[in-house]
């Protein structure tokens, strides 16, 4: 007896595989550990970092409940600030506790390092501004870190309080599709 099989049958699982082996070829999911530092000026002709609103009638600070800071700061590999240049951390940081101990920070860390050139990672969360290390959430990415989520550690790497200048180390754990052929 002739062992019969439909050119349909064929068709679909030839399909199927092809489907298999591209995604296969073009998507890794994969978990990435970074440590970046963000070099941070408040003060002086090349600041990087300032307040842009608050409560009329109360001072613009850090601790102050309502107060709003824009922030662009260059992102090195290593604490020196003439490290090799990673991308920028751009933020918005509102203080966000009536008692000025918390902030809602969302920040977009824009990649412009040959590894992860025009690729970004989307933060978010509640920074503990008294605790010496606070965690936020890695809430998505483009690029090299579409699906990105996880977690990610801000501590006060270094201070030099008369010039306003301080580094600022970003731990960060993310699970992504790691593209690497398009
Ligand atoms: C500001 O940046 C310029 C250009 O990089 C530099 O020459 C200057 O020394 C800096 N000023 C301060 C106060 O750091
Ligand atoms: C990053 O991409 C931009 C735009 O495509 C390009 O001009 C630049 O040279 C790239 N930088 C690196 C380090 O690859
Ligand atoms: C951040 O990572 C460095 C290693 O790159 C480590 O020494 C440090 O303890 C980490 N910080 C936190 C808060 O986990």
């Amino acid at each position: 007896m002739a062992l019969t099989i439909s050119p349909l049958v064929i068709l679909v699982l030839s399909s199927l595989s092809t489907t298999f082996l591209a995604m296969a070829t073009t998507h890794e999911f994969k978990e990435t550990q970074l440590s970046l530092y963000f070099q941070d000026i408040a003060a002086g002709p090349n600041l990087t970092t300032l307040p842009i609103a608050g409560i009329a009638g109360k001072l613009w600070t850090f601790d102050q409940f309502g107060t709003v800071y824009v922030s662009d700061d260059p992102i090195t590999e290593a604490p020196s600030p003439k490290s090799a240049v990673v991308g920028r951390a751009q933020a918005l940081i509102e203080t966000s506790a009536l008692d000025g101990r918390n902030a809602l920070a969302f920040f977009s860390i824009v990649f412009t390092n040959k590894k992860y050139n025009g690729s970004t990672l989307e933060i978010q969360g509640n920074s503990k501004q008294f605790e010496p290390v606070t965690e936020v959430a890695v809430v998505s990415g483009t690029g090299k870190f579409r699906f990105a989520r996880g977690y990610a550690t801000l501590e006060t790497y270094f201070v030099d309080a008369p010039n306003a200048y301080s580094v600022i180390r970003c731990n960060i754990t993310v699970q992504h599709y790691y593209i690497f052929t398009r």
